[in-house]
C-alpha cells in the first residue's frame, strides 16, 4: 500500500453501515459527488430501538444496490474509484461486518487502498464537506447517540478530547426521554417536533455541570423529567407533554452550546463546528449560531442530513487520512466500541 502514489483529489467512496443506516458516497477530493441513504429505521421503530439481527439483514440486502446507486449518482465507474473509506468502529458488530466485508471485497477486486474510519471521526469530519476552505484549528460540538464531547481538532488527525458526558450522550438523553414520553423510536426528531408546541416552563435542573471544566451529566435531568411525569400521573393531573419537551431539550442543549463557545473563547480559537445527529436538531443550530455571532466565532455547521449517519462524512475521514497516508490492511477487523478519549 505504501508504493501508492497519491493524487490531491482523490475519488473516495465512502461506506457506512455501524447502525441502522446503509449509506455510500462518493467524493472528489473535499466535492461531494453523491450520496445515498437507505434507512431500516421505520422497521426497528417497531420495536422501539434498533435490534441488531434485524440491522445486520437490512445492511446486507441493500449494500450492493446503495453502492451501486452512489457510483452512478457520481457519474463514475467503479474502476475510476481511488480508494474505498467505511467505518469498521464503533456500533454494532453484525451491521458493521455487512459493510466492512463489502469494502474489501470492492477494494481487493478492484486493487485499490482500504481506510478503516472510525465512525465518530466521520462526524467530526463533516464540516470539512461544507465548507471547502475549512482547516484546524477548530472547536468541535459532538453530539450523537453514542458520544456528546466538546473536541479541539488541531489537525487534519490529531484532537483533544476537552470534555464530555459524565453518563448518557445527549442523543441517548433524547432516546430515553422520548420513551418516557410514549414518543416513538429514534426520539430526537419527535421531541423537537413536540418541542415547537410547547414552552420552557417546566423547572428541571440546570446544574449539569459534572464536575466542572467541559464536563457535564445527563443523568439527573433524564430522573428530572421521569419524576416530574410520575408526580404528575399520581396527582391526576394533565401532563403538558409539549411543556415537557421544550423544556427538556432546552435544559439538554443550553449547556452544550454554552461549553462549546467557552472552550472556542478559552483557547482562543475563531472557528466552530459541529457533528452528529442531535446536531440535526434545529433548537441547537438557532442557539448554537447566536450564541458564535454573540462571541464573534466563524461556525460551519453541516447540513441536516451530514450530521445524521451518512457515509459523505466517512468519505471525508477517508481523505484526511489518505492525505496522512493511513491505509487499512484487508485483516481490519470491526470494533464494537472506540474510546473516545
Ligand atoms: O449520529 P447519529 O445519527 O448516530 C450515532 O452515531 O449515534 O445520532 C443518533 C442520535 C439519536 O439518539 C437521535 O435521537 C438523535 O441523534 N437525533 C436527534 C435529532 N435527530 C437525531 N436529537 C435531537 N434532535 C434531533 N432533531
Ligand atoms: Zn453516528
Amino acid at each position: 500500500m505504501n508504493t501508492i502514489t497519491r493524487k490531491s483529489n482523490p475519488l473516495i467512496l465512502g461506506i457506512e453501515s455501524s447502525c441502522d443506516e446503509t449509506a455510500a458516497a462518493v467524493i472528489c477530493g473535499r466535492k461531494l459527488l453523491s450520496d445515498e441513504i437507505a434507512s431500516s429505521s421505520s422497521v426497528q421503530a417497531k420495536f422501539g430501538g434498533v435490534v441488531p439481527e434485524i440491522a445486520s439483514r437490512e445492511h446486507l440486502s441493500v449494500v450492493d444496490g446503495v453502492v451501486a446507486n452512489a457510483l452512478k449518482n457520481a457519474g463514475v465507474k467503479k474502476e475510476e474509484i481511488d480508494a474505498v473509506a467505511v467505518t469498521y468502529g464503533a456500533g454494532l458488530l453484525g451491521a458493521l461486518l455487512v459493510g466492512l466485508s463489502f469494502a474489501k471485497g470492492f477494494a481487493y477486486g478492484l486493487g485499490i487502498p482500504l481506510i478503516g474510519v472510525n465512525h465518530i471521526r466521520g462526524h467530526l469530519a463533516a464540516a470539512y464537506l461544507e465548507d471547502e476552505t475549512l482547516e484546524p484549528p477548530f472547536i468541535t460540538l459532538l453530539a450523537s447517540g453514542g458520544h456528546t464531547a466538546v473536541i479541539h481538532t488541531k489537525s487534519e488527525t490529531e484532537f483533544e478530547v476537552l470534555g464530555g458526558t459524565l453518563d448518557d450522550a445527549a442523543g441517548e438523553a433524547f432516546d430515553k426521554v422520548a420513551r418516557i414520553l410514549a414518543l416513538p423510536y429514534p426520539g430526537g426528531p419527535h421531541i423537537e417536533k413536540l418541542a415547537r408546541e410547547g414552552k420552557n416552563t417546566v423547572p428541571l435542573p440546570k446544574m449539569l455541570k459534572g464536575n466542572g471544566g467541559y464536563d457535564f451529566s445527563y443523568s439527573g435531568l433524564k430522573t428530572a423529567v421521569l419524576n416530574y411525569c410520575h408526580t404528575k400521573e399520581q396527582r391526576g393531573e394533565a401532563l403538558n407533554k409539549a411543556d415537557v419537551a421544550a423544556s427538556f431539550q432546552s435544559a439538554a442543549l443550553d449547556i452544550l452550546v454554552q461549553k462549546t463557545v467557552e472552550a472556542a473563547r478559552e483557547r482562543g480559537i475563531k472557528t466552530v463546528t459541529a457533528g452528529g445527529g442531535v446536531v440535526a436538531n434545529g433548537y441547537l443550530r438557532e442557539t448554537l449560531k447566536a450564541a458564535c455571532d454573540r462571541a464573534g466565532l466563524n461556525l460551519i455547521l453541516p447540513e441536516k442530513r451530514h450530521c445524521t449517519d451518512n457515509a459523505a462524512m466517512i468519505a471525508a475521514e477517508g481523505l484526511l487520512q489518505w492525505n496522512a497516508g493511513n491505509f487499512s490492511p484487508l485483516s481490519l477487523n470491526a470494533e464494537a466500541s472506540i474510546p473516545l478519549r
